[in-house]
């Protein structure tokens, strides 16, 4: 008899099996009782008929209490009722571990309560599927960047640099120095560029936004693409080709996990389709304005969250928008090369209302206008020297983009909260368990 996980159970239908796992729910009568069951790899339904087991078994199976681990002797059935397919046919029961008044009941809970116990919530269905997708997502991350050439380049967490602004930075101590949290990997991932071409980093950042939204996390992980001799154009074909694999991996892969979510695969598989419209930020303006929807919007203002769900709404498809002003956008931009008030930028914009999910932009090569827009910023020169070298010695034209794992995550799973998208998300008032 072999010990398998339930995933593998289409491959041992009518044979007999050991399987490790937890109880998540059960119902008996007199004569049957069905648990139900998951081992990290799927959940399905054992059922214990009382006259084909021992009494001991039949009692045992009755008395279980939600979340109890215990392996599972029995003949694994096909079970077109259920969503996962099959079940299994117990004849034996084998408890390894006692579980007393779990906290997460199947009634309904509320969120707070949820988070508190985010160390055991992540065993349910709902956020098993979710974490199942960001794996694909990281796995189909790497397949993506390396058949494409690019190397991974590792980016520093302890930085005394500020790449996207001053206002957010978490500060701590280095030492006898100031040090601050990463907020971006990418000043890095430039100079790893003028080293090896094409390279991205994938770790953690850290904002210190007040902003308490469905969209913004404390710490969150961003994967970020740097490409030398590459311009804004090329590299919005990579940004869209780059999402498109991950849709079609999710659909490729993760269809259980997708139907355990009830997202709709049509939809997804819209968004597998290139190219993406592009749109310059003026554009977007004019749309916002001709809507009547936002008499107030203007010129040279950064998109709130209803802007930008109405943009990629429009177009019912990830949208571009290119070339925002210049104000509003960091340091290191190209500025346009026929207009002073835009930078040659863009951000990729999700629909259904998930918002900006890419931020990118060509890089300026040019070390008197980096030096001047760096100490506009407020920020030190001096910590700035090893970028600005960048550029005086055989700097070419670069570009790359920043995409926010989670903002990804949360769009392709069709969740609400991007906190979902995270095994243990930090929030502005959160950071237990
Ligand atoms: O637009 P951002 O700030 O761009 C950068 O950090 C660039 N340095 C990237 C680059 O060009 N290498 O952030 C990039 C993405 C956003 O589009 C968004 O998806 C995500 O990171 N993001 C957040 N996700 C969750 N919580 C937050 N507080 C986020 N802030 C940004
Ligand atoms: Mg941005």
């Amino acid at each position: 008899m072999e010990t398998i996980s339930i995933i593998d159970s289409k491959d041992y239908v009518d044979q007999k099996v050991k399987i490790g796992v937890w109880l998540t729910n059960k119902r008996s009568s007199g004569k049957i009782a069905f648990l139900q069951l998951r081992d990290g790899t799927a959940y399905f339904q054992g059922v214990v008929v009382k006259s084909n087991v021992s009494e001991e078994t039949f009692k045992l199976a009755k008395e279980l209490k939600q979340e109890t681990s215990m392996y599972v002797v029995g003949t694994i059935h096909e079970d077109t009722r259920s969503h996962f397919g099959y079940e299994i046919e117990i004849e034996d029961i084998e408890v390894v571990g006692k579980s007393e008044n779990y906290p997460i009941t199947p009634k309904e809970h509320g969120t707070d309560f949820l988070m508190d116990h985010r160390h055991l919530w992540l065993r349910s269905k709902r956020q098993f599927a979710v974490m199942k997708i960001r794996n694909e997502v990281i796995r189909a991350t790497y397949e993506f960047f390396n058949k494409e050439g690019f190397i991974k380049l590792d980016a520093p967490i302890l930085t005394g640099s500020a790449p996207e602004g001053t206002t957010e930075l978490f500060h701590t101590e280095y030492f006898d120095k100031d040090a601050y949290l990463s907020q971006s990997g990418q000043l890095y991932e430039e100079a790893g560029a003028m080293a090896y071409g094409k390279v991205f980093s994938f770790g953690p950042t850290f904002r210190a936004e007040k902003s308490k939204t469905r969209r913004h996390l404390i710490e969150f992980w961003m994967i970020e693409p740097e490409m030398a001799f590459m311009h804004q154009e090329e590299s919005l074909e990579i940004q869209e080709r780059y999402i498109a694999y991950l849709v079609q991996n999710v659909l490729d892969h993760c269809d259980y996990e997708l139907g355990i979510l009830g997202r709709d695969r049509d939809v997804l598989k819209r968004y597998t389709e290139l190219p993406y419209p592009r749109i310059s930020y003026d554009e977007a303006i004019d749309l916002l304005k001709e809507s009547g929807e936002f008499p107030d919007v203007k010129w040279g203002e950064d998109f709130g969250s209803p802007e930008e769900t109405y943009l990629a709404e429009h177009f019912n498809k990830p949208v571009f928008v290119m070339n925002y002003p210049k104000a509003i956008k960091p340091f290191y931009m190209k500025p346009h090369p026929t207009r002073d008030d835009v930078v040659i930028c863009a951000d990729l914009l999700a629909p259904e209302g998930y918002g900006e999910i890419i931020g990118g932009s060509e890089r300026s090569t040019d070390p008197e206008y980096l030096e001047e827009q760096i100490v506009k910023a407020g920020l030190n020169k001096d910590d700035y020297e090893w970028y600005l070298d960048l550029r005086r010695y055989g700097s070419v034209p670069h570009s790359g983009f920043g995409l926010g794992l989670e903002r990804c995550i949360t769009w392709l799973t069709g969740e609400d909260h991007i906190r979902e998208a995270i095994p243990f998300p930090r929030l502005l008032n959160r950071i237990y368990p």
